[in-house]
């Protein structure tokens, strides 16, 4: 048992590089080749390996440090098994004297003439192209080691180091890198084949210049074509340079797209097979997308919270999106941008479609009376400077059978398992506008009268129309009033408006056959529609308030009881 400190490689003549990700941890045992951290130039990404088998001591850098070559970023208690399937790979621990720089071969970005026998040296030619054989590296030892995944497809334009396939022993996963860039002509391996160290990989063709042919493509990422064979030294695929880092954290769910190519390094690829989490679906926090561990972690544990919590099923998650075909191969089209108001309503609607169990309850309401009243009201209106339609009616109606039964005059909280009771009756009415749906909300509509139900009502759908209400004016409500009924339609189930457990949807009125027992009557009829969220209300409960507006609305002198 020797300590030695591990010490940052040749960087392949990078200066200075920053500490994107620890792989390891304080008393974490590890053996020779093991990726230790991870460090990213402004043109790649390299896993620092571990000089050695051994316990790490100390680890003397943090995320986001710079280090250069020769720097001290910890310590460790070799074991002195440094000498075995290390050594094979030449990673220089073997020195007992503690030198932990490893051999050119074995660098990260080592050059191109210290690239070992394990693949077959390419032939430096001046323009035109060959074709290459690319052979499996040393495998750290390990033999007959199952392929896992196949990262490139015939056909593929690859760079240098790409990873190109994924094998895993019982003790480690690794990705085999590309030697060369080039374009995948054949592959020669399939996942499930066992491969050991020499076995045929893939076929390429690789532009030839003087050997240097990651200058010829665009935006080759490293400035030489030479790159280490370790098999664990990279796991970017570089042409995925397609997205700016994102903002997000891993919890986010991406709907998993075949084909795509994750970027993340061998350890994570590990944490996320031992924790089941598919990589295709997190989006990565790193650099250039790269997936972290702390990316797999968090999106995992959203899982966990999402597979607790009924309600964040309401987030869509796990639901496969809607594949939308090319209109354009049926005829002409036209594509325009959502406005930000009918996104946020999709999003709305969306939400409380997949977080409310529905129930609609029908009820038709005798408001023959009731007009024959409102009607008569027309001249006292026009005096007031207000026109009194069957709306506030409804509201009051509403009002009252929600204090009647306050179970409609609730919310839920499905984490803390709560019904919230609301001791005030807000009632939100929903208005039609040239820039989509609004809903602003009457307050203590309980308290107030039918001519300031009407003015109110009339003034708030005034404002949305004009685009001026302000957020409080469209927030607080305990339910909500959808009224079709001077457009049209015999009935239609809405949407809750969650938080909130029922909303009230209203047709248009029509003259129906009654009967009152002993024959026909000629009734106006209003057609409603109870939407109710079945987890805070139950079937009974809605027809009794289906019934009590019906009762309300069919004598009106009810309402003043
Ligand atoms: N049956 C028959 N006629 C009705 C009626 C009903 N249920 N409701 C209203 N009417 C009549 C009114 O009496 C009025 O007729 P009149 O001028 O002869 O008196 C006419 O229809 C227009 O009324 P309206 O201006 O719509 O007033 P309102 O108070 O009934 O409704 C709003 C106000 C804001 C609710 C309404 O204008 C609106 O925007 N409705 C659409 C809501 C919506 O889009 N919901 C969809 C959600 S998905």
């Amino acid at each position: 048992m020797s300590e030695q400190e591990i010490k940052v490689p040749d960087l392949g003549g990078a200066d200075e590089v920053e500490v994107i990700e620890l792989l390891v941890s304080e008393g974490d045992s590890v053996e020779a080749e093991d990726p230790i951290l991870t460090v990213e130039t402004d043109k790649a990404s390299v896993e620092l390996p571990s000089p050695g088998a051994g316990k790490i001591i100390k680890l003397t850098v943090k995320v986001g440090d710079k280090v250069k070559e020769g720097d001290v970023v910890g310590t460790m208690e070799s074991s002195g098994d440094s000498g075995g399937d290390a050594g094979k790979e030449g990673s220089g621990t073997e020195d007992s004297g503690g030198e932990s720089e490893p051999k050119a071969e074995e660098k990260p970005e080592s050059k191109q003439e210290d690239e070992t026998e394990s693949k077959p040296a390419p032939k430096k030619k001046s323009g035109g192209s060959r074709k290459e054989t690319v052979l499996v590296p040393p495998l750290d030892g390990m033999e007959n080691v199952p392929v896992i995944e196949i990262n490139v497809s015939e056909g593929d334009t690859i760079e240098a180091d790409d990873a190109l396939v994924t094998v895993e022993s019982d003790k480690a996963s690794m990705e085999i890198p590309s030697p060369f860039g080039g374009k995948v002509v054949k592959v020669l391996v399939a996942e499930g084949d066992k491969l050991s160290e020499g076995d045929k990989l893939l076929e390429l063709t690789v532009a030839g210049d003087d050997g240097d042919e990651q200058d010829e493509q665009d935006d080759a990422p490293e400035a030489d074509s030479g790159k280490s064979e370790e098999p664990e030294a990279k796991a970017d695929e570089k042409e995925q340079d397609k997205e700016p880092a994102p903002q997000s954290q891993g919890s986010v769910y991406e709907p998993p797209s075949p084909g795509a190519k994750v970027h993340a390094g061998p350890a994570v690829r590990k944490l996320a097979r031992e924790l089941g989490a598919d990589l295709t679906r997190i989006k990565g926090a790193g650099p250039k997308g790269r997936i972290l561990k702390d990316d797999v972690q968090a999106y995992v544990k959203s899982q966990l919270q999402q597979a607790q919590q009924g309600s964040s099923v309401a987030t869509g998650s796990g639901i496969p999106g809607v594949k939308l075909p090319d209109f354009s191969q049926f005829g002409d089209i036209q594509k325009e941008a959502m406005s930000r108001m009918m996104a946020v309503t999709a999003a709305n609607m969306q939400r409380s479609w997949l977080n409310v169990p529905h129930v609609t309850q029908f009820e038709d309401a005798d408001i023959t009376d009731m007009e024959a009243f409102r009607k008569s009201q027309k001249a006292a209106g026009e005096k007031k400077g207000v026109k009194m339609t069957p709306l506030p009616f409804l509201l009051k109606a509403c009002a009252t059978a929600l204090a009647e039964l306050p179970q409609f005059n609730v919310s839920l909280d499905m984490e803390r398992k709560e019904v919230i009771r609301k001791q005030y009756i807000h009632i939100g009415i929903a208005v039609d506008t040239p820039n989509g749906l609004m809903v602003p909300v009457i307050r203590d509509v309980d308290k107030k009268g039918l001519w300031e139900l009407a003015a109110e009502s009339a003034e708030l759908a005034q404002k949305a129309r004009d685009k001026k209400l302000k957020p409080a004016e469209m927030q607080g409500a305990c339910f909500t009033i959808t009224s079709l009924g001077g457009i049209g339609g015999t009935a239609f189930t809405p949407i809750v408006n969650a938080p909130e457990v029922a909303i009230l949807g209203v047709s248009k009125a029509a003259m129906k056959p009654v009967w009152d027992g002993s024959e026909f009557q000629p009734r106006l009829m209003l057609p409603l529609s109870l939407s109710y969220d079945h987890r805070a209300v139950n079937g009974a409960d809605a027809a009794r308030f289906t019934s009590l507006l019906g009762q309300l609305l069919g004598d009106i002198r009810t309402l003043l009881l």
